[in-house]
């Protein structure tokens, strides 16, 4: 194909080759012609930039691109506050824009969807709000959409990203929770949202039942949708408040507690919820200075609800922020009287068994003793206090 290009010396092409992106004038199609020591970069119209220019033939085809920011025009001075990453949800990309990026978000969506054809939306996040955790979302380029199927762990869950929480982020700490199940436990999920938790563990372990449920009614309907999607048959749902429902369930072997934000306020709800024995797996959004108040204040809730812990083990789940950390503390717990007989029932040994030997066949834990000076950590992901 005929084009305008600039010459330019071979040391300078990739400085050029900017130059002429944040200019928008870049035949980004056709190839960079090489003739000994010199470029000549195909330009979509005549660029005066103190280079010779003139017209020729260039080679059309397939250009590597490693990056959407390979194929994005925004001006060079602003390319270093381009997103470096973002979350696939099904066939939506979302992401976070920075403020001095805000005029040139249809220019970065629509450069996300040149780059990976598979992705039909591109969504700008503006943050998690309220009890709901819904995002709030804009559709910055492609369908007009904020629904999608997403596939974690091998199941398929319908999304609306505008109506209910749902994060890809969190599909290992998922994985790690299920594989702590054993057959015939009873499992709660009162923040289940479109059902992550509940249709990964009753499709891939043997709970006896998992009670899922949520607070808001889209959550609920997309849960239920997706437990008919996946042909779940030990999955029972509910519309409603965590504490009502754990009231109406109990007694449990096992409760998610998946409200980082306040999930210390449902704690006393979910102990009580326990049978003899059993274990909440609850999260927080913590400074590391904080892990330990947060370990004596659950300790604290554990004996108010009349329990005993066994076992308390923290583990990181994912960097937050540059200081806070996603953790998850798993504590498993057994009523006062009962401590004695640890060992003498099916569902006791899995409890003891569980605290020395973790059934993803790695050790998960780590402790810190709750009257020793902290020492210097061996292990980051997880530790038991
Ligand atoms: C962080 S999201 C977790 C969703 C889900 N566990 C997941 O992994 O995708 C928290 C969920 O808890 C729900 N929620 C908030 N407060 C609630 C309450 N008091 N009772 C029941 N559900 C609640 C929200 O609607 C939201 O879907």
């Amino acid at each position: 194909m005929r084009a305008w290009c600039v010459v330019v010396p071979r040391e300078r092409g990739e400085e050029i080759r900017r130059r002429l992106v944040g200019l928008g004038v870049l035949h980004k199609h056709l190839r960079i012609v090489r003739e000994g020591d010199r470029l000549f970069i195909p330009t979509t119209a005549r660029v005066d930039l103190d280079f010779p220019t003139e017209q020729r033939e260039f080679g059309e085809g397939f250009v590597a691109i490693r990056s959407y920011k390979d194929v994005v025009d925004v001006p060079e001075s602003l390319r270093r506050s381009l997103p470096s990453s973002f979350d696939v949800i099904g066939d939506i990309a979302v992401l976070k824009i920075p403020s001095e990026m805000q005029r040139y978000r249809g220019e970065i969506g629509r450069a996300i969807l040149r780059w990976n054809p598979t992705l039909q939306v591109v969504v700008e996040d503006r943050g998690v709000k309220g009890e709901r955790r819904v995002r709030s979302i804009d559709v910055i380029a492609g369908e007009r959409r904020t629904t999608t199927v997403h596939t974690e762990h091998g199941l398929r869950y319908a999304v609306d990203l505008a109506q209910a929480y749902f994060s890809p982020r969190l599909a290992s700490e998922r994985q790690r929770i299920a594989n702590q199940v054993l057959a015939g436990e009873i499992v709660a999920d009162p923040f289940a949202g479109v059902g992550p938790y509940a249709i990964l563990i009753a499709k891939r372990r043997r709970p006896k039942i998992v009670h899922a449920s949520d607070v808001n009614p889209a959550a609920v309907a997309l849960l239920r949708a997706n437990v008919g999607a996946n042909r779940i048959d030990r999955v029972a749902t509910y519309e409603g408040d965590a504490r009502q429902i754990l009231e109406q369930i109990r007694p449990v072997d096992r409760v998610i507690l998946d409200l980082p934000h306040t999930a210390f306020d449902h704690l006393g709800h979910s102990f009580a919820a326990l049978g003899a024995r059993g274990v909440v797996h609850v999260y927080r959004i913590l400074e590391r200075a904080d892990e330990r108040a947060a370990a004596d204040r659950i300790r604290a809730i554990v004996a108010q609800a009349g329990l005993e812990v066994t076992d308390l083990r923290l583990h990181t789940v994912r960097a937050y922020s540059p200081t806070q950390q996603h953790v998850a503390f798993d504590v498993t717990v057994v009523r006062g009287s009962r401590r004695a007989g640890l060992g003498t029932s099916p569902s006791v040994s899995h409890r003891s068994r569980m605290k020395s030997t973790p059934t993803t066949g790695r050790r998960s834990g780590r402790t810190v003793r709750q009257s020793a000076p902290r020492g210097p950590r061996k292990r980051r992901s997880t530790r038991r206090r």
